[in-house]
Formats: C-alpha cells, sequence, structure tokens
C-alpha cells in the first residue's frame, strides 16, 4: 500500500443524506471510499438494515451512535451492531469506565463469535456544541482542555481504542495519549469547500500533519455535483504542504461544487 492510498484509506465520507437510497447511491459513487459513516439520524431514519446493505456492498461500517446507557444496554447493543457488521462505533466517556469495559469486553466477545476482526472502540469526550456556560450546568469542569484529557484518559483505561475530537484537540490528545488512542477528526474542509456550520475546521492536510489517524468528512463530498472527484481532490490536497496558498480554488470558482446546497 502506497503512501496515497493509505490516506485515501483514512479518510471516512459521512453519510448524512435523508434516506436509504440516498445514502447506498453515494456509497455505490464512491468504489474507492472503504469507511461510510452511519450517524443517528440516518440510523433512526432507516433502521439497522441499511448497515447489512453497506456491509454488503463491501464496505466498513462506521457506526456513529454516541451510546450512552447502562453497561448492560451499551454491551447488548455494541453486540448487536457488530452482527450487523459494523467495524468502527462510538460511545460516550460520560457514560463511565464501566460502561465502555463491558461493552469492548463483550463486542470482543461478540466479534470473535461471527468471526470478524473486532470493530475499533471510539470516545466521545465532549460535544463540540458545549461551551463552557453549557459544562458548568452540568456540573463539569469548564476547562475544555482538562476535561477532553481526563475523558480521554479514561477512555483509555477502560480499554477503548480511540477518541473522536475536534481539530483543535489533535495535538492535546496525540501528545499525551497518542501511542494508545487512534484520533478520528470531523470539522474538516478542503480549502475549495464551504464551512457549512463547522466553526473550528482544518483543512486534511492540516489535520494529517497534526497526525490524526482518520478524517471524517461529508458534506464536501455528499453534496458535491461529483462525489468521486471531491473525494479525489481531498485526497490530492491532503498531501499539499498545509502552510501553502495553492492547494485548492476558491469555492465559487471550483467546478466540482455544487451551488445549490
Ligand atoms: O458535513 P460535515 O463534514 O460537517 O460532517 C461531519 C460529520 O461529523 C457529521 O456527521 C457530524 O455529525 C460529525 N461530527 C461533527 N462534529 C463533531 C462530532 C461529529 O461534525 N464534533
Amino acid at each position: 500500500m502506497n503512501e496515497s492510498q493509505s490516506r485515501a484509506g483514512r479518510i471516512i465520507v459521512a453519510l448524512d443524506t435523508d434516506s436509504k437510497q440516498e445514502a447506498l447511491q453515494i456509497v455505490k459513487q464512491l468504489p474507492q471510499v472503504e469507511i461510510f459513516k452511519v450517524g443517528l439520524k440516518l440510523f433512526t431514519l432507516e433502521g439497522p438494515l441499511l448497515l447489512k446493505d453497506i456491509h454488503n456492498l463491501g464496505k466498513k461500517i462506521f457506526l456513529d451512535l454516541k451510546m450512552h446507557d447502562i453497561p448492560n444496554t451499551v454491551a447488548q447493543s455494541v453486540r448487536a451492531a457488530i452482527r450487523y457488521g459494523v467495524s468502527m462505533l462510538t460511545l460516550h466517556t460520560s457514560g463511565g469506565k464501566e460502561m465502555m469495559a463491558r461493552a469492548v469486553e463483550e463486542g470482543k466477545e461478540e466479534a470473535a463469535r461471527e468471526k470478524c476482526p473486532p470493530p475499533l472502540f471510539l470516545a466521545v469526550t465532549l460535544l463540540t456544541s458545549l461551551k463552557k456556560k453549557e459544562l458548568r450546568d452540568i456540573g463539569m469542569n469548564p476547562s475544555i482542555p482538562d476535561q477532553v484529557l481526563r475523558l480521554s484518559h479514561l477512555a483509555q483505561t477502560a480499554g477503548m481504542d480511540g477518541v473522536v475530537c475536534s481539530p483543535q484537540e489533535i495535538e492535546l490528545i496525540k501528545n499525551k495519549y497518542g501511542k494508545n488512542l487512534k484520533i478520528v477528526v470531523p470539522g474538516i474542509r478542503p480549502q475549495w469547500a464551504a464551512n457549512h456550520d463547522q466553526k473550528r475546521i482544518m483543512t486534511p492536510s492540516q489535520a494529517f500533519q497534526k497526525k490524526a489517524d482518520f478524517l471524517v468528512i461529508g458534506r464536501p463530498i455528499i453534496q458535491a455535483s461529483s462525489p468521486s472527484n471531491a473525494f479525489q481532490l481531498i485526497v490530492e490536497e491532503s498531501y499539499n504542504s498545509p502552510n501553502s496558498s495553492d492547494c485548492g480554488d476558491s469555492p465559487k470558482d471550483h467546478p466540482h461544487h455544487n451551488h445549490n446546497h
């Protein structure tokens, strides 16, 4: 596997669509993509059979439901997800160490039973939508870096494989837990794409430079007039020097961006 394939293989496409039909159409348009993320909205709309359909197309599934419940319920749900072919999934660190540890233990057991590799267990530390005041309101330490590190530590001791974090937190976590935790990063925008509602963004090359393990990218790919071209451009851009100014066109000039979205 050359370097280019390895970066392409680490870009996860978020299937934030309104229907299964639309989602499967995007999967079929992107034969070069290995991993697709299914989130709470699409899962609630279409149910777990969608996972089977994606799996049957030969793709890996990242099920991003940010599970948070009593340990037994989460462990059983993780088992079910694995039976549907999920290979990456998210749990909320605020569910506590026992919840995460049980999920990891039972998930590995279920994967062995299904004769498939164990999934990557990813921890959500703080939702990026929570600001200092909201953290105080729920009785949490309002220092976001401290809280992110504390919860990353908890995830690591519970046996989790990685964390989902904002681009700004990559270095913080990598410096402290880089050897033990994989880092999955949304909030990524190629230079030519619109920011949408993402505020603190980073380009693919910046995020890889900071040693993110996986990037999650949705709208710049799934809303492009050609998702396949958009993905290819992102892979190419991911090799540009993070500070170079010639990595892409401006959004309005870019031929591959669909302006209807
Ligand atoms: O379309 P876009 O590239 O912004 O999609 C990013 C994906 O990552 C979405 O599925 C979104 O829910 C998810 N996400 C995020 N920010 C977080 C956590 C998850 O954008 N802090």
